[in-house]
């Protein structure tokens, strides 16, 4: 695919995780017919392609379940491509369902490290050029990062976190001039809400990096009271 035309350095610069997504791929799309430089972080190569191809967009592909090249990757982009971030966008998670009880190790370490340890290291990583933007970091949470959810203990306890991090950073950045908020939307008809990758089997799809995803609004599974939408 054709690559579109890109923003200069002098325009407004934002970086957005989750571009792939429902949510991060309406923003990246807004921001960018907006003028602004964008640059998109998503998780499939079809993705990455697919955005490249529009204007003030520069996707690149990145496993934020990998906390070194999540750092690594932050240390380069600073070096090679931004010295001034106005906006950082946290919107990437997985959102794994099922009982607290059957939650895995596997499960735990993935959603801990997407949700909430690669939003951390990018953050750490990109501060200076956040700090020099005096730029704003938006952590998209959820109403699971509010109280508990039926179903969702490993994603609730990973919004939780982030909902720490975030209110600790604003306290720690407000005198380097960088702003902190977190959102907490309602539910959205992405691919999200198909989202469960602690069940075997099920009338599943597969997301464009490959994961299997089952509807949770079917509920066509045993599932706790309370956890179909
Ligand atoms: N949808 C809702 O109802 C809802 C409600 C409240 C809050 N939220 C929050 O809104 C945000 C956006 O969600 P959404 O609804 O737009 O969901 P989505 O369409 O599933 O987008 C999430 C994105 O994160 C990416 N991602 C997952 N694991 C990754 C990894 N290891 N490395 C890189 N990228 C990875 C996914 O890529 P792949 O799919 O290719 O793996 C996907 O593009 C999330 O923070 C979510 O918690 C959503």
């Amino acid at each position: 695919m054709a690559k579109g035309k890109k923003a200069g350095r002098d325009a407004r610069t934002a970086l957005v995780t989750g571009a792939g997504g429902g949510v991060g791929g309406a923003l990246v799309r807004t921001l960018a017919k907006r003028g602004w430089r964008v640059i998109a972080i998503v998780h499939a190569y079809a993705d990455a392609q697919t955005l490249n191809g529009i204007d003030n967009i520069e996707a690149f592909r990145l496993d934020l379940d990998n906390g070194d090249h999540v750092t690594k990757w932050a240390r380069e982009l600073l070096g090679d491509k931004v010295d001034r971030l106005d906006l950082l966008a946290h919107v990437a998670a997985v959102g794994p369902v099922g009982p607290a009880a059957q939650a895995t190790d596997a499960l735990w370490t993935e959603t801990l490290a997407v949700n909430v340890v690669a939003p951390a290291l990018l953050t750490a990583g990109l501060l200076p050029a956040l700090r020099a933007a005096k730029g704003t970091v938006v952590f998209v949470n959820s109403g699971a990062g509010e109280r508990g959810v039926v179903g969702h203990a490993v994603y609730a306890a990973s919004k939780h976190a982030l909902r720490g991090y975030a209110d600790t950073l604003r306290l720690e950045e407000t005198a380097n001039g960088v702003r902190v908020s977190t959102i907490y939307p309602g539910p959205i008809d992405t691919r999200m809400l198909l989202q469960d990758t602690t069940l075997p089997e099920g009338p599943g799809r597969t997301t464009s990096s490959g994961r299997r995803a089952w509807p949770m609004r079917s509920c066509g599974w045993p599932t706790p009271p309370g956890m179909c939408m």
